[in-house]
C-alpha cells in the first residue's frame, strides 16, 4: 500500500473510533443518574421514550468493543501498513532454503498456512518420501498409502472427478478400464503431474452440418449396434467415409482411440464423457471439445503425486476394483 492510502485508512479508522468514544462519553455527561417516569417528549406511533440513563452494562459493552478494536489493531496487521506486534513467521522455501520472497513479517493468514504446511511436511514428509521411492504398483497395495492417497484425492481431485472418482459430465471416470491418456502407472502419474489438455477440433466448418450428422450417425451405430432416432436425416454409410478421412488419424481406424493425444475410444458408451446420444455426438463433433486436467507438479510436488497416482491406479486394479465391461 502506498503511504498515502496507509495514512488514509489509519486516520479514517482511528478517527472513527475516537469520535465514537467521544460521543459515548459526551452524551453520558448530561444524563441523570436515577430512574425516572419523565418522558423525553417525542412520540412515534404512540411509542414514547423515558428520560432514563443508558444502562451501565450497555455503556460498558460499548467501552469493551472499543478496547477490543484497539487491541486487535495493535496485535494484527490491517491498519494501513502496520504489521501488528504478534511475532511473525519466516517460512523457509524448502527448495532454496531461503525465506519466502513475499518479504512480510508479522502475523498473516498466509504465514499461518505456511506454518501448517511446514508442520505437515515435517510430519508426513518422510512417509511420503518412503512411498515415493517404491514402484506405484507396490504403493497401490499398501493400506496406509491408499488411506493417505485417498485423503489427498478427496481434497484435491473430488471437485471434478467426484468423491467416488467415477467422474461426471466432462470429467472422466478414473475407476474403469477406459483411459483417455493411458492407464499404466507411469501414464497416470504423468497425467497428474503435468496435466492434460485434450484438443478435439470442431468440424462444422470442415464437413458441413450434414457431414456432422452423418459422421455422428456412424459413431452412434458403431456403439453396440444402437439405432438412429426416428426420422433422423443422416446416413451412417456416408459418415463412415467421412470418419476414415477425418477422424481415423486421431481416434484410430477402428475407433479405439489414441492415448498419445488423449483421443478417446469411441466404441464403448462408458468411455464417453460428453454423452453418447445422437444429439450429444452431433454437439461434440460440430463444435469440438477441450478437456483440461490441471497440472499438479507445482501444487503437490512429486511425492504427493506419486501417492495420488497409486491411489488412482488402485481404483481399477487389485482386489477391490471390479472390472467393468
Ligand atoms: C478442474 C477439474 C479437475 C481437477 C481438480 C482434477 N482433474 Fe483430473 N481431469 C480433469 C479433466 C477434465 C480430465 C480429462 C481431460 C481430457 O479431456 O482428456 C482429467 C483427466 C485426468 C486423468 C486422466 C484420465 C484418463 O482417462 O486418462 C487422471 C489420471 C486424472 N485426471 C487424475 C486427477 C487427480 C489425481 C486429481 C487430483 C490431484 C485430478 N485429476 C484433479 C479435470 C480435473
Ligand atoms: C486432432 C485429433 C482429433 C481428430 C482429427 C478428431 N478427434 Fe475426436 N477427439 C479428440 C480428442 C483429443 C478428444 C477428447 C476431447 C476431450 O477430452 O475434451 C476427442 C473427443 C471426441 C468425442 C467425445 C468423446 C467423449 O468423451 O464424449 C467424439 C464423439 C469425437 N471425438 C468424435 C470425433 C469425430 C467423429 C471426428 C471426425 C469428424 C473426430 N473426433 C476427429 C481428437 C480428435
Amino acid at each position: 500500500m502506498t503511504s498515502f492510502w496507509s495514512w488514509y485508512v489509519t486516520v479514517l479508522t482511528l478517527g472513527t473510533i475516537f469520535a465514537l468514544t467521544w460521543l459515548l462519553l459526551d452524551t453520558r455527561k448530561g444524563q441523570r443518574s436515577d430512574q425516572t417516569d419523565e418522558k423525553v417528549g417525542h412520540a412515534y406511533d404512540g411509542i414514547e421514550e423515558f428520560d432514563n440513563p443508558l444502562p451501565n452494562w450497555w455503556f460498558w459493552l460499548f467501552v469493551g468493543t472499543i478496547v477490543f478494536a484497539l487491541g486487535y489493531l495493535v496485535l494484527y496487521p490491517g491498519l494501513g501498513n502496520w504489521k501488528g506486534i504478534l511475532p511473525g513467521y519466516e517460512a523457509l522455501d524448502t527448495k532454496t532454503g531461503t525465506p519466502f520472497a513475499n518479504g512480510q513479517t508479522g502475523w498473516t493468514g498466509v504465514h499461518e498456512w505456511e506454518k501448517e504446511m511446514a508442520k505437515s511436511d515435517a510430519k508426513y514428509g518422510p512417509i511420503f518420501a518412503k512411498f515415493a521411492a517404491m514402484p506405484i504398483e507396490e504403493v497401490a497395495k499398501d493400506p496406509q498409502a491408499l488411506k493417505m492417497g485417498g485423503r489427498l484425492f478427496a481434497s484435491n481431485c473430488s471437485v471434478c472427478h467426484g468423491s467416488d472418482a467415477k467422474g461426471a459430465y466432462g470429467f472422466p471416470n478414473l475407476t474403469d478400464a477406459h483411459w483417455r491418456w493411458g492407464g499404466t502407472p507411469a501414464e497416470i502419474k504423468t497425467s497428474i503431474m503435468a496435466g492434460r489438455h485434450a484438443v478435439m477440433p470442431g468440424w462444422a466448418q470442415v464437413i458441413g452440418e450434414q457431414g456432422v450428422s452423418d459422421v455422428a450417425a456412424y459413431v452412434l451405430t458403431q456403439l453396440d449396434g444402437r439405432k438412429l432416432p426416428e426420422g433422423a436425416k443422416a446416413d451412417p454409410a456416408k459418415g463412415q467415409a467421412l470418419y476414415a478421412t477425418n477422424c481415423a488419424v486421431c481416434h484410430g481406424p477402428e475407433g479405439k482411440g489414441n492415448p498419445l493425444m488423449g483421443a478417446p475410444d469411441l466404441t464403448h458408451p462408458g468411455a464417453f464423457i460428453y454423452g453418447s446420444s445422437f444429439a450429444q455426438l452431433q454437439q461434440t463433433i460440430r463444435y469440438g471439445r477441450q478437456g483440461q486436467m490441471p497440472a499438479q507438479a507445482e501444487l503437490q510436488g512429486n511425492d504427493r503425486v506419486h501417492l495420488l497416482a497409486a491411489y488412482v491406479y488402485s481404483l481399477s486394479h487389485g482386489e477391490n476394483a471390479k472390472a467393468e465391461e
